[in-house]
């Protein structure tokens, strides 16, 4: 990381720079004051003017943030835009020798603050920032840039509504793997091979994982002359690799957002909707995740659909089958009109951490989605943690049932490349999987709850049921299940237990069972 440092060292400057020294040592001599006394107001214009913080990234990017400041002498006026987000000075005091200013979010909904103190020191406007009062200040200098760069670009109209068709595509929730969870901003390309190669190796592939899906921080810098997206030097031919990717017998994905910038901060596809759709469509990829991040900086959460449209629309148009994940976190209803954008899928929730209480209150929160899911169109309860260290075995086997039960995707988040045999039993389970890809493609619903013990039931094809018993208490727990409360009146035909992989003997009408803390008994039922 090197922070750049924008000098203009042109004659034209020094010799402004030897006026105002002049000025500044004549103004100095009428009030008393020797040049060694702290100056008062370092240049005429104070803090107005355009700023920019710029990071380098280890890819090669730059990572920017912006303050357009008007200093109207013991008032601060302005914006800041920082990665995805585009605050309004709301509060100020003092001036170019000393400042704080208080800058709100812009969307209206969001009352996400940012805090700012600093003072100008020579060409530098020293920065201490805070998002919390209880927060560590990060420490930054911003240097003058020309006015309007960064600016905020204009809104650009949306689409009328309409129903964008079904692409034909996830008829089953799709599987797969994601970058995210695990690697973040240090996905590359020898990776993504890397991964690839084991999703084969490791029986991922066969075990129905298709897609290998590149989350953010793929994205280049600029966009080359004739506006196309680029990528950055962490994917030096993302074609070669989408090549790569489908001679194993895998898919590949890619992410971007509806704005200016993507969450991470990197180019986003805003205003450039049909043509990188058709950019993605001639690399080979095979799924798109539209991330809103960038776009509330533009667009309100009521113009989602249309925004959402848009680029259904556009990944239509390029003939390519494509599958389209929408992530906005779940916000506006998205599952009432996901379906009609052509989406394939669309996050409910805020991200997912590989934590027990994450887990389980994005999983076990998902109930009255449950209409909602349907072949081709599903609820997204955000992507596997499996395997990535944080949670028990038990309660991966909890993250596996519950996702399955609940016709999740199944998007593992883990390195493919080095799992353990209990990781891969968990993630390769062919039993549970089935329930996950079951062809009725019904999403299953608690029927049953007493304090941390829960029944779940999915219906499935021919017949038969899914029931997960969860326990999602400290201690181990007998669950009790009447299989009358089921809806079965008799005793069932057959019942499986499918993380012990044996059929069950049962007899009368009631079932015990003890489970682990934090564990699942997930059992298929014929009637
Ligand atoms: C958001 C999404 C995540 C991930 C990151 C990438 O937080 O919800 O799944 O894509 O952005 O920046």
């Amino acid at each position: 990381m090197r922070t750049e440092i924008f000098y203009r060292a042109s004659r034209h400057l020094a010799l402004i720079g030897f006026l105002s020294l002049l000025i500044f040592m004549t103004s100095h001599i009428g009030s008393g004051q020797t040049p060694n006394d702290p100056p008062q107001n370092t240049t005429t214009q104070g803090l107005s003017g355009n700023w920019a913080v710029k990071t380098q990234r280890a890819d090669g990017t730059w990572s920017k943030a912006y303050f357009d400041l008007k200093d109207e002498g013991g008032k601060i006026r302005g914006t800041v835009r920082s990665t995805q987000f585009y605050y309004t000075i709301i509060e100020s005091t003092g001036d170019a020798n000393g400042f704080a200013f208080t800058a709100s979010m812009k969307d209206g909904k969001s009352d996400r603050t940012v805090k700012y103190e600093g003072r100008l020191v020579g060409d530098e406007l020293k920065l201490s920032t805070r998002r919390r009062p209880e927060d560590k200040p990060t420490e930054t200098a911003a240097h003058r840039v020309p006015d309007g760069e960064g600016a905020m670009p204009a809104r650009l109209p949306l689409p009328a509504l309409k129903k964008v068709p079904y692409n034909g595509l996830a008829k089953t929730p799709t599987m797969g793997w994601n970058s995210w969870n695990l690697f973040k901003s240090r996905v590359n390309d020898e990776i993504v091979r890397g991964i690839a190669d084991a999703m084969v190796s490791s029986g991922m592939r066969d075990a129905g994982y298709t897609y290998v899906n590149i989350d953010d921080t793929w994205e280049g810098e600029q966009r080359d002359a004739q506006g196309n997206i680029t990528t950055n030097s962490k994917f030096p031919d993302m074609k070669s690799l989408a090549d790569y990717v489908h001679s194993k017998g895998l898919k590949l994905g890619i992410y971007t957002s509806p704005g200016p910038n993507t969450c991470a901060g990197y180019e986003g596809t805003y205003g450039h909707e049909e043509q990188d759709a058709r950019t993605f469509a001639t690399w080979g990829i095979d799924y798109v995740k539209y991330d809103w991040c960038g776009a509330r900086t533009l667009y309100t959460d009521e113009e989602m659909q249309a925004v959402y449209q848009k680029f259904g629309e556009a990944l239509q148009k390029t003939g390519r089958p494509i599958v389209y994940s929408l992530c906005q976190y779940g916000r506006s209803d998205v599952w009432k009109w996901a379906p009609d954008v052509g989406g394939n899928l669309w996050r409910t929730t805020g991200d997912i951490s590989d934590r027990w209480d994450s887990m389980t209150r994005i999983g076990f929160g998902q109930n009255d989605l449950a209409p909602y899911a349907k072949p081709g169109h599903w609820n997204d309860p955000d992507m596997l943690e499996v395997g990535n260290g944080g949670m028990t075995n038990d309660e991966y086997r909890t993250h596996m049932s519950l996702w399955s039960i609940l016709a999740a995707p199944l998007l593992a988040g883990n390195d493919i490349r080095s799992m353990t045999p209990e990781i891969k039993s968990i993630l390769m389970n062919n039993e549970v999987i089935a329930i996950n890809q079951d062809k009725a493609g019904m999403q299953g619903k608690r029927v049953w709850q007493a304090g941390d013990q829960e029944v779940w039931v999915r219906e499935l094809i021919g017949n038969s049921h899914a029931i997960a018993l969860f326990n999602r208490g400290p201690a181990p727990a007998d669950v009790s299940l009447k299989w009358s409360d089921l809806g079965i009146r008799k005793n069932p035909k057959s019942v499986r237990d499918l993380w012990q992989h044996k059929d069950i003997e049962i007899s009368g009408p009631e079932y015990k069972v003890s489970v682990p803390m934090h564990g699942v008994v997930f059992l298929r039922i014929g009637k």
